[in-house]
C-alpha cells in the first residue's frame, strides 16, 4: 500500500479492463464486479455465470450454466431471495465474501464465511465449480478453497461434485429441486445419499421417502438395472471425515449431469456433440416398483407392463378391513421356528430396504447362513459386498420391505430368503371337491339351464341379464363359430350374436378366478388387475377387473362395451362378456395362453423360442389388427397405447392386440386411478405425442414402428446400444443407413432370415418412426409394403429418437392437457402403463 495513487490508477485499470473483457473471463476480484447482463465463463467455454430469469419468472438470480447447451442451469446461489430489478452485482465484498449486492449496496446473498481473506480471487472452473480461494497461494489443490459453489449444491450433482455426510461437522450435502421450472427456491423433493448402516441413495418427498436405490455393494447401490460401466463409474467413499457418493465419466466428450426435477424425478441426462439436446439416459422412480415400500412388507414387486405385488413364499395377503390395499404380506405359518424351514435364493431381487439389520464384515456367506438360522427373528441374508466375489454379512429381522424385481443386468448379489420348507397340504382335498363332486352336483340344473337359454335366445336383442360365467362354455362355443370374422370386413358380417354382449353375475366371476385370488392373477394392467377365470369345463378366460371409480354411467359403459365387442378380428383379443354388478365393472375376454409378446421377446431365456418365421408372422397380424382398427372398423380406433406387452399370443404364437378400446370407455378423470404418478411408457410415444399431447392415427403407426423393430432384434426401444444413439430405434437408424441393419439380429436368426425381407422390415419401421407424422406411412401402405417384396421403398428421414429434447420430462402427471384433448374427440386418451 506504499503508493496509493498508483494501486488506485491500476485497480481502475483492472476495473475497466474487467468491465471491457467481462465475455472473456473467468476470475472476479474484490476490483471487479458483475452486472446484469455480464458474464464470467469458464477457461474451456464450458461454463457461464451471471444473471437469468427461469421461464415465465419475473425475477432475476444469479446462476451457473452450461455455455454449449441452451437453458441448463446447473447451480442458483440466491435460490430464497429473488432480484427484483436489473440492478444486482456480484463482487467481492470487504471482507473477502463473494457477494450479491442490490442497487443501496444490501446484500442480497453472500458466500457467508467467517474467517477474513486476504487477497481473494473467485474464478468459474470448467467444472462448473465457482471457487473463492487465496489469490497468492501456490497451494491448489481442491481443500485449499475457501469456498466454493460445489459445497452447496443446488438441484444438481455435477462431475466433481460430492453428496453425503461431513462427519466432522455433521453438514450434509443434497441435491433439492426447484419448486417449480420457473421457481429455482428449494422444493419439496430432496434427492440424498442416506446412510443405513450401508449407503443408499434417497428421494425424498419433504420428511418421506419416495424411493430408494439398494444398498451400496461395493460396486454399484445394488439393483442398478442399466449396465452403465461403459459411460460412467458411480463412487462411494468412506473416509474418516466423510462419507460421499459422486461419479466419473469414461468419456470427455460427454456431458453429464445429475438432477432431481420440481416433480421429484431425478434424471440422468446426457449431451454429446451429436444430440440436439440433453437425452434422459435414466430415470427414476420411472415405475411403481421403484416407489418406496410399494407392495407392503413381505412382498416382491415386479414390472412386466405393469407392477405387479407378490407375497414372498410362505407369506400371504393380509386382508384389513376386507381391503387389499394398503397391501401387507404375513406369515403363512403360525410362528418362527416352529415349522421346518429352510432359504431360498433370490438372484434377481433388490435387497430390502435395511430397517433393522445387523452387519459384520468378516463373515462369509456360509456363516452368515448358520448365524441367521441361529435366530428365530433373522428373516433373511445376503454379501454385503459383491467385489472380490462377496463378502460380509448382512442379516435383516422383521418384516422385509422394498423388496423389487430386477430385470435384465444384475450385478450378482443373491438374497437369501427364509421360508417354510413345505407348504400345507390341505388344499388338495378342495380340488378334489370341486373338479370331481362338484360338476355331477350341478348337471342337472346345467340341462334345465341350457334348455331355457335356447328357448330364450331368440328374444334376445341388447345386453342379456347376468349369466353365470361358469356355464358359460357351451354358449361360447357357439359363439365363436358362428362368428369367426374375416379380415377387413368387422361390419359386414354381422349376425345376430355381434348385438349381444353377455354379461354375467359377479358371483359367478368371482367364483370363476376363485374370489379374485392372487393365485388367479395373471398380471396387473394399465386399468386394473387381470386373473384368470376357469369355466365348469376346464375352458380358460381372461378376467380384467377394471379398477376404476367411474364417472361414466353405466348405461354408457355398456354402449361403449357393446360397440368395442362388435370389433371382431383375428388379430384382436375378443371382449366375450361384462359384468356391471355392486360398482364393479369386468370384462371377460379370451384367455391368450402364450401370455403377451413381450414375456418371450425381452426374456434372454425365452427369446430364442421365436423363430424368424414367428416373428414374421407376429408382425403381419399386428400390422392387420391395427389396419383392421384404422380403417375397417366401424369406430376408427386408435390404440394409443400399443407395445409389446400389449400384444397377447394364443396357443399357436398368433398375436392378437388386446387394450384397444379402452381409451374409449376410460376418458376424463377415471384415468387418475391409476396414473397418479405414472412415469410413461416413452419408448413407444410419438414425439408430438410426448411433447404436445396429439395424437392420430400416426402416433399409432409410431408405436407400431418401434414395435416392429423390437420383435425383430429381440431389444428394448427404451436401451442404450451404442454411444452415438441413445435408444434403439437411433441404434437401427446408424446401422441401417451404413448397410448394417444385419447386425441388429441375434446370431441366431442371421442364419434364419432373408437379408431382403430383413431390410425391407427394418425400413418400413424407419419410416413408421420418422420425426413428423405426416411423413409416416399408414397403416394400409404398411401392410402393402411389407406384404409386397416388390414394393419400392421411400428413403426415411432420421428417426425422431430425441424425444428427449432440451431434458423435456417425459413423466407424465394426469395434466389438465390430456383431459381436454379428451373431451374434445372423444378418444384421444392414451393410458400410460409404467414398465
Ligand atoms: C437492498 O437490501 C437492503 C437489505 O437487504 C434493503 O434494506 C433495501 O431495501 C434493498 N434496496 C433495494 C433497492 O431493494
Ligand atoms: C452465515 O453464517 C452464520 C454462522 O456461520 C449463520 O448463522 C448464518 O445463518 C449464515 N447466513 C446465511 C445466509 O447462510
Ligand atoms: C494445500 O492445502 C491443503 C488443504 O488445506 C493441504 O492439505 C495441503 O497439504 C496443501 N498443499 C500444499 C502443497 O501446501
Ligand atoms: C410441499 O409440501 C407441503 C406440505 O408438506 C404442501 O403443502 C405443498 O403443496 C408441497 N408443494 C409441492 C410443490 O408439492
Ligand atoms: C409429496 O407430498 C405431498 C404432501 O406432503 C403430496 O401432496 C404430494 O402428492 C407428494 N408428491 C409425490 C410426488 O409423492
Ligand atoms: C458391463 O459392461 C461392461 C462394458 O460394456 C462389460 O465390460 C462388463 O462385463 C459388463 N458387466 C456385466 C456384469 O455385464
Ligand atoms: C368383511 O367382509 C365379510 C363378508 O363380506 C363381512 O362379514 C365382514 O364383516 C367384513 N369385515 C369388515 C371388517 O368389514
Ligand atoms: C463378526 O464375525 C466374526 C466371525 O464370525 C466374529 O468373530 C465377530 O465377533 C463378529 N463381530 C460382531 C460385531 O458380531
Ligand atoms: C436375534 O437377533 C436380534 C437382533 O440382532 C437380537 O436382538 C436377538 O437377541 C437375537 N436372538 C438370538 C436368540 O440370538
Amino acid at each position: 500500500m506504499g503508493n496509493p495513487p498508483f494501486f488506485f490508477t491500476f485497480s481502475c485499470f483492472v476495473f475497466l479492463l474487467g468491465s471491457l473483457l467481462s465475455l472473456a473471463t473467468d476470475t472476479i476480484t474484490p476490483a471487479t464486479l458483475i452486472g446484469d447482463g455480464e458474464k464470467l465463463v469458464s477457461s474451456s467455454q464450458i461454463f457461464e455465470l451471471g444473471f437469468f430469469s427461469p421461464g415465465k419468472s419475473k425475477y432475476k438470480y444469479l446462476g451457473i450454466w452450461y455455455k454449449q447447451v441452451p437453458d441448463t442451469v446447473v447451480w442458483v446461489a440466491n435460490r430464497n431471495s429473488p432480484i427484483v430489478d436489473s440492478n444486482a452485482v456480484l463482487t467481492i465484498g470487504n471482507n473477502g465474501n463473494l457477494v450479491l449486492l442490490n442497487q443501496t449496496d444490501g446484500i442480497i446473498w453472500s458466500s457467508n464465511l467467517s474467517r477474513e481473506v486476504k487477497n481473494p480471487v473467485a474464478q468459474l472452473l470448467d467444472t462448473g465449480n465457482l471457487v473463492l480461494r487465496e489469490k497468492f497461494s501456490s497451494n491448489t489443490s481442491e481443500g485449499s478453497y475457501l469456498w466454493q459453489s460445489f459445497d452447496c449444491p443446488s438441484d444438481t450433482l455435477l462431475i466433481g461434485m460430492k453428496m453425503g455426510w461431513d462427519l466432522k461437522t455433521g453438514r450434509e450435502r443434497y441435491l433439492t429441486s426447484w419448486r417449480t421450472a420457473d421457481d429455482p427456491s428449494p422444493g419439496n423433493f430432496t434427492f440424498r445419499l442416506e446412510i443405513r448402516v450401508l449407503p443408499h441413495l434417497c428421494i425424498y418427498n419433504g420428511s418421506v421417502k419416495l424411493s430408494c436405490t439398494g444398498p451400496w455393494n461395493g460396486l454399484a447401490f445394488g439393483a442398478d438395472p442399466t449396465n452403465t460401466s461403459y459411460l460412467f463409474r458411480p463412487i462411494v467413499e468412506q473416509k474418516e471425515d466423510e462419507i460421499i457418493y459422486r461419479y466419473e465419466s469414461y468419456s470427455s466428450r460427454i456431458l453429464m449431469m445429475l438432477k432431481i426435477n420440481p416433480s421429484g424425478d431425478v434424471q440422468r441426462l446426457i449431451w454429446h456433440e451429436m444430440s440436439t439436446g440433453w437425452q434422459v439416459f435414466f430415470t427414476a422412480p420411472n415405475n411403481f416398483c421403484q416407489l418406496y415400500g410399494y407392495c407392503g412388507a413381505n412382498s416382491v414387486c415386479s414390472v412386466d407392463d405393469t407392477a405387479n405385488c407378490e407375497c414372498l413364499k410362505g407369506f400371504k395377503l393380509k386382508l384389513q378391513n376386507n381391503q387389499t390395499w394398503p397391501r401387507e404380506c404375513v406369515r403363512s405359518h403360525s410362528s418362527d421356528c416352529i415349522t421346518r424351514e429352510r432359504f431360498i435364493k433370490f438372484d434377481d431381487i433388490k435387497l430390502p430396504y435395511l430397517v433393522d439389520v445387523s452387519l459384520n464384515e468378516s463373515m462369509n456367506l456360509k456363516e452368515c447362513e448358520a448365524e441367521c438360522l441361529k435366530n428365530c427373528t433373522c428373516r433373511a441374508y445376503a454379501n454385503s459386498k459383491v467385489t472380490g466375489g462377496g463378502s460380509g454379512c448382512l442379516m435383516w429381522f422383521g418384516d422385509l420391505i422394498d423388496i423389487r424385481k430386477i430385470t435384465g443386468y444384475n450385478n450378482g448379489q443373491p438374497i437369501y430368503v427364509r421360508v417354510p420348507d413345505s407348504e400345507p397340504g390341505d388344499k388338495k382335498l378342495l380340488w378334489i371337491f370341486v373338479i370331481l363332486v362338484l360338476p355331477v352336483a350341478l348337471l342337472p340344473g346345467f340341462f334345465i339351464f341350457c334348455r331355457w337359454r335356447r328357448k330364450h335366445k331368440e328374444k334376445e336383442t341388447t345386453m342379456e341379464s347376468s349369466q353365470d360365467l361358469l356355464k358359460f362354455d357351451i354358449y361360447m362355443s357357439v359363439a365363436t363359430r358362428t362368428n369367426e370374422p374375416s379380415e377387413g370386413d368387422g361390419d359386414a358380417k354381422g349376425t345376430r350374436r355381434d348385438s349381444v354382449l353377455p354379461c354375467f353375475s359377479l358371483a359367478s366371476v368371482s367364483a370363476a378366478t376363485e374370489n379374485f385370488s392372487m393365485q388367479c392373477k395373471l398380471g396387473e394392467g394399465g386399468f386394473g388387475p387381470v386373473y384368470k377365470g376357469k369355466l365348469l369345463n376346464g375352458q380358460e378366460v381372461a378376467v380384467k377387473r377394471l379398477s376404476s371409480q367411474s364417472g361414466q354411467g353405466l348405461k354408457e359403459f355398456k354402449n361403449e362395451m357393446m360397440l368395442i365387442a362388435k370389433l371382431q378380428h383375428r388379430n384382436l383379443v375378443r371382449l366375450m362378456g361384462c359384468c356391471v354388478e355392486q360398482g364393479e365393472k369386468i370384462l371377460i375376454y379370451e384367455y391368450m395362453p402364450n401370455k403377451s409378446l413381450n414375456f418371450f421377446l425381452f426374456d434372454p431365456s425365452r427369446t430364442h423360442l421365436l423363430g424368424w418365421q414367428t416373428r414374421v408372422k407376429i408382425i403381419e397380424g399386428i400390422a392387420q389388427g391395427l389396419l383392421y382398427l384404422h380403417q375397417y372398423s366401424r369406430l376408427r380406433i386408435i390404440h394409443r397405447d400399443l407395445k409389446a406387452s400389449n400384444i397377447l399370443l394364443d396357443s399357436d404364437m398368433n398375436p392378437k392386440i388386446s387394450d384397444f378400446g379402452m381409451a374409449r370407455m376410460f376418458c376424463g378423470d377415471e384415468l387418475q386411478g391409476n396414473t397418479k404418478r405414472v412415469v410413461g411408457t416413452y419408448g413407444y410415444m410419438s414425439p408430438e405425442y410426448a411433447l404436445d399431447g396429439l395424437f392420430s392415427v400416426k402416433s399409432d403407426v409410431f408405436s407400431f414402428g418401434v414395435l416392429l423393430l423390437e420383435t425383430l432384434t429381440s431389444k428394448r426401444n427404451t436401451g442404450v446400444y451404442d454411444i452415438e444413439s441413445f435408444n434403439l430405434l437411433g441404434h437401427a437408424w446408424n446401422l441401417w443407413k451404413d448397410n448394417r441393419a444385419y447386425e441388429l439380429l441375434s446370431p441366431a436368426l442371421q442364419h434364419e432370415a432373408s437379408y431382403q425381407m430383413l431390410n425391407r422390415y427394418i425400413t418400413v419401421a424407419l419410416l413408421c418412426v420418422q420425426e413428423k407424422a405426416a411423413d409416416r406411412p399408414t397403416m394400409s401402405k404398411v401392410v402393402s409394403m411389407i406384404t409386397n417384396e416388390h414394393a419400392t421403398l421411400p428413403y426415411p428421414k432420421q428417426s425422431a429418437f430425441s424425444y428427449a429434447r432440451r431434458g423435456e420430462k417425459i413423466s407424465f402427471l394426469p395434466s389438465s392437457r390430456v383431459s381436454e384433448a379428451c373431451s374434445v374427440n372423444g378418444v384421444t386418451l392414451s393410458l400410460i402403463s409404467p414398465r
